[in-house]
């Protein structure tokens, strides 16, 4: 069974100062609630919530100024649910004048198990191409490969909490259609092609884990969500699409734009839909961890 993720992106908000606060609040919320792992088949009926913990995992991804922060965080975190930490960009190249960027071992020696690469908001604001996500795409699996001559599956795992440069990062690749092209029914020929260009070195390669965030344009910040059954075509489109060209040992899909506590239960209901990247939603503490109990 594949995990399920709850993803944060809080996008350029917060200092590290008040990402500090978001964590004292969001970690004792965490520490209160009573989770029962239905693994372990612990049956307690006082309990407020009954939870597959092992197959959840939140993600957050701060701006880079409060990576660092909220790893300090999340590492001394000792609960059941399992926390990790994503940059919402990375470049391509090892380190060099490029003013501006972020390489892939900065980002891990910050403690990032994970990657954004190519969200809507870089390829439209910032002119991020199909080619650059490519590049950024092969740097990643590279870098794991490169550092890991003997061991091309040197992903962070569980126990592995990382901040280990040796590690693997996993990118979490977004892709998604505007309002114009649903409109003309041609959203799966644009999503395969964004994939195709992304992933184009990695045709014949072995892809050990890769999570795919479906996030269409028109319903990012629009308090509009995809219906769950247009989800869920959608999804299950991409997963066959990838299945069917190339070889990913673990794949998982996100759905990102509008997720709210209201709105994630049928979501993350549908078979395909692996889980979800929330935007504005995940910037309050209370609202997010709300998410999250509706989500497990
Ligand atoms: P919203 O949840 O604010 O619509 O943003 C979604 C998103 O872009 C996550 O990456």
């Amino acid at each position: 069974m594949n995990k399920k993720i709850i993803a944060a992106n809080f996008k350029m908000n917060k200092t590290p100062a008040e990402t500090q606060n978001y964590f004292n609040v969001f970690l004792e919320l965490l520490g209160e609630e009573k989770f029962v792992d239905l693994n372990n088949k612990d049956k307690n009926k006082n309990s407020r919530k009954k939870l597959n913990l092992i197959n959840s995992e939140i993600i957050f991804a701060p701006s880079f100024t409060s990576l660092l922060e909220t790893y300090n965080r999340i590492k001394n975190y000792d609960g059941s649910v399992k926390i990790k930490l994503a940059s919402q960009n990375v470049y391509y190249e090892k380190s060099g004048a490029y003013t501006g960027e972020i390489s892939i071992r900065m980002i891990k020696e910050c403690g990032c198990s994970y990657a954004i690469v190519g969200h809507s908001e870089r390829r439209c604001i910032f002119n991020e191409t199909d080619e650059m996500i490519g590049k950024k795409i092969k740097a990643v699996y590279d870098d794991s490969r490169n550092n890991n001559p003997d061991n091309h599956n040197n992903y962070n795992n569980d126990n592995n909490y990382n901040n280990n440069i040796n590690a693997g990062v996993i990118p979490i690749l977004c892709v998604g259609e505007n309002l114009q092209t649903r409109k003309k029914g041609m959203e799966s020929g644009f999503v395969s092609n964004q994939l195709d260009k992304a992933l184009i070195s990695l045709k014949a390669r072995n892809i050990p884990a890769l999570i795919v965030a479906y996030e269409p344009l028109w319903a990012i910040g629009t308090g509009v969500p995809i219906a769950p059954e247009d989800g869920e075509t959608m999804h299950r489109f991409i997963y066959e699409h990838l299945n069917k060209n190339y070889k990913i040992e673990e794949l998982r899909i996100l759905y990102g734009g509008s997720v709210t506590e209201t709105n994630i239960k049928p979501l993350v209901k549908k078979e395909h839909i692996d889980g979800v990247l929330v935007g504005g939603a995940s910037l309050d503490p209370v609202v997010f961890f709300d998410i999250f109990k509706s989500f497990v």
